[in-house]
């Protein structure tokens, strides 16, 4: 059945894609962005979620002029899927990344758990994993990265990503509610595919990424497989696709650009190395957007 769903940053790469792909499994979504989305069926909501009495006050209305009608008043919300970000460093200052993704994550788990919505889903990253914005070369503390590697990240962005998945463990701490941190891969828009020849040119491109990315519509599916999960509570999981974006084996590729990283089993040979096993076994993801469907 499809939910009610407060969704932040909706406007963006991925929530572009996103946000379709819901509405199309039956979601009723509001989009709570500083810029429209112009989606149909789906109301923009212009909030600046840094600010805590917008954020109360937006998670409390409508989500449509069509609600009036029934005289029913606003209806609860079932969902939160919070995407908003300041999405890497080099865009503002730092102080400011830190400040927009910390004070943003807080306001809106907050008033998730105050107001009684049960599902709270957050945009995290695999930047938590350290390497993506090191100062030189810096290896993950293990290979394939899983969500039990160290996260303790160098830079401003990656530090705000930890910072809100603790965020969101404390709030789950003190009510108990479901929320799920997603710690998503480098987002791939269906006409990026072109970039896929690059990549394989020049692997070592792909290093920071852990040579994995995710497809923004089975990105979509994540996200729709986190809302139909319940009782999960607080979680963590690698927002991947299942197979590296580059055609070496997966061994090869750790063995070459991570040489020295404790290394645990493959699930198969061309694993990401940014691994979505979690996904696959706990929510039942199958991709549906392999990147050789496109290259
Ligand atoms: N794009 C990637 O490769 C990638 C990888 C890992 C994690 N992520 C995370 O996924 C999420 C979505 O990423 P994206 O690439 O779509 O980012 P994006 O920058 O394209 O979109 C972010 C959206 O958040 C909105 N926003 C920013 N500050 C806001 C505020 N104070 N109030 C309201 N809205 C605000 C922006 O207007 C924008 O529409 C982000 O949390 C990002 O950190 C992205």
């Amino acid at each position: 059945m499809g939910k009610r769903i407060l969704f932040t940053g909706g406007s963006g790469k991925a929530g572009r894609h996103v946000i379709p792909y819901l509405v199309a499994k039956g979601h009723k979504l509001v989009n709570l962005d500083l810029h429209p989305l112009g989606y149909e069926g789906v109301l923009d909501l212009k909030t600046d979620l840094c600010d805590s009495g917008q954020v109360f006050n937006a998670f409390t209305g409508y989500a449509g002029f069509e609600e009036l009608e029934t005289g029913n008043g606003v209806e609860p919300y079932d969902a939160v899927v919070h995407f908003a970000a300041v999405a890497r460093i080099l865009l503002a200052p730092d102080n400011e990344v830190f400040r927009i993704n910390t004070q943003s994550t807080y306001n809106v788990i907050e008033a998730a758990v105050k107001l009684g919505i049960k599902k709270v889903i957050i945009a995290s990253s695999e930047t938590t994993y350290g390497v993506c914005f090191a100062d030189g070369t810096v290896n993950p503390s293990g290979i394939p990265v899983r969500e039990d590697c160290l996260t303790n990240p160098p830079d401003s962005y990656a530090l705000s990503k930890v910072v809100g998945e603790q965020t969101a463990r404390s709030f789950h701490r003190r009510s108990g509610i479901d929320i799920y941190a997603l710690r998503i891969g480098n987002v791939i828009e269906p006409h990026e595919y072109d970039l896929f020849p690059g990549f394989a040119a020049n692997p070592l491109s792909r290093r920071r990424n852990f040579f994995s990315h995710i497809d923004a519509r089975d990105l979509g599916q994540i996200v729709n497989l986190c809302l139909h999960k319940d009782g999960l509570g607080y979680q963590v999981f690698n927002a991947t696709n299942t197979d590296n974006s580059i055609d070496i084996p997966a061994k090869q590729l750790a063995e070459q650009y991570f040489p020295g990283t404790p290394q645990s089993e493959f699930t198969h040979d061309t694993e990401a190395l940014l691994s979505n096993r979690k996904i696959r076994e706990v929510l039942g993801f199958v991709d549906e957007h392999d990147w050789r469907q496109y290259v």
